[in-house]
């Protein structure tokens, strides 16, 4: 079981971006900061966010991915163009019916506008291309990691498809994508240094959504409160 950390939290900007975050605090932590400073991303913080993101798994070891990494304002400008349209057509179509009472969908929705209406002003955007991967399971973790390592240096992250979804062979042809030989977007990571703070993700509790031995039993536990906190308690939980 994770230990909870003993350590005083820390309180200013300086004393937050040199606390080391320890592997549990960036799993429990690493949550979608869309909102960032137009303020590079240091090309030695990219560096070593790609190279943590490369040494993911692949099925068989494969490989088979390439990293557009985006730092060019004005090719961020035209995908950010493309973004705010995407965004348009999921907000018309599978968002339509988004309950505006409930206000953690709101938060989110709320939340992706202020990206859809200033992706142009975000400083990195990291593009992973994949191929030959039936699944589409050899990606995402190289992707995770990229946004974990992005945490442990204090850079928000935000795993966003819908570019690929709405827009991929004109994302793919801006970046000159060879997408005749296979190659698929799998997501636009936006990064900057955050606005806000980085605190507990609120999720449905484990016991909730996991099975004992077969489908639809229990398990013999319950975990009614997340086994990592931060020194200075969970805070709010959007
Ligand atoms: C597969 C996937 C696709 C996503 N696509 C988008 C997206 O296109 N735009 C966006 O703003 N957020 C996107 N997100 C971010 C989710 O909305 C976010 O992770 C979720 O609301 C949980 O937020 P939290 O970790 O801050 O609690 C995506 C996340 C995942 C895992």
């Amino acid at each position: 079981m994770p230990s909870r950390r003993p350590a005083a939290p820390p309180t200013t900007k300086a004393e937050v971006m040199d606390h080391e975050v320890g592997l549990f605090e960036a799993l429990y932590t690493t949550r979608a900061m869309r909102r960032v400073t137009g303020a590079p991303v240091a090309e030695d913080v990219i560096r070593r966010m790609i190279d943590a993101a490369i040494r993911a798994p692949t099925g068989s070891n494969a490989q088979s991915w390439r990293w557009v990494v985006v730092t060019d304002p004005a090719v961020i400008a035209s995908l950010g163009d493309m973004y705010a349209e995407a965004w348009r057509e999921l907000t018309e179509t599978v968002y339509a019916g988004v309950d505006r009472s409930d206000p953690q969908a709101t938060r989110v929705v709320t939340s992706a506008q202020w990206l859809a209406d200033n992706f142009s002003s975000v400083p990195l955007v990291v593009l992973p291309f994949h191929r030959n991967d039936p699944s589409g399971a050899s990606i995402y973790p190289a992707v995770w990691s990229l946004m974990l390592a992005g945490r442990a240096l204090g850079i928000g992250t935000t795993l966003t498809t819908v570019l690929g979804m709405f827009k991929h062979d004109e994302m793919a042809a801006l970046l000159d994508v060879p997408v005749g030989k296979g190659w698929r977007n799998a997501a636009a990571v936006t990064c900057g240094h955050p606005t806000g703070t980085w605190g507990l993700a609120a999720r449905r509790p484990a016991h909730e959504v996991v099975f004992q031995d077969r489908w639809g039993d229990p398990p013999p536990w319950t975990i009614d409160d997340p086994l990592w906190i931060p020194a200075d308690g969970p805070g709010p939980q959007p």
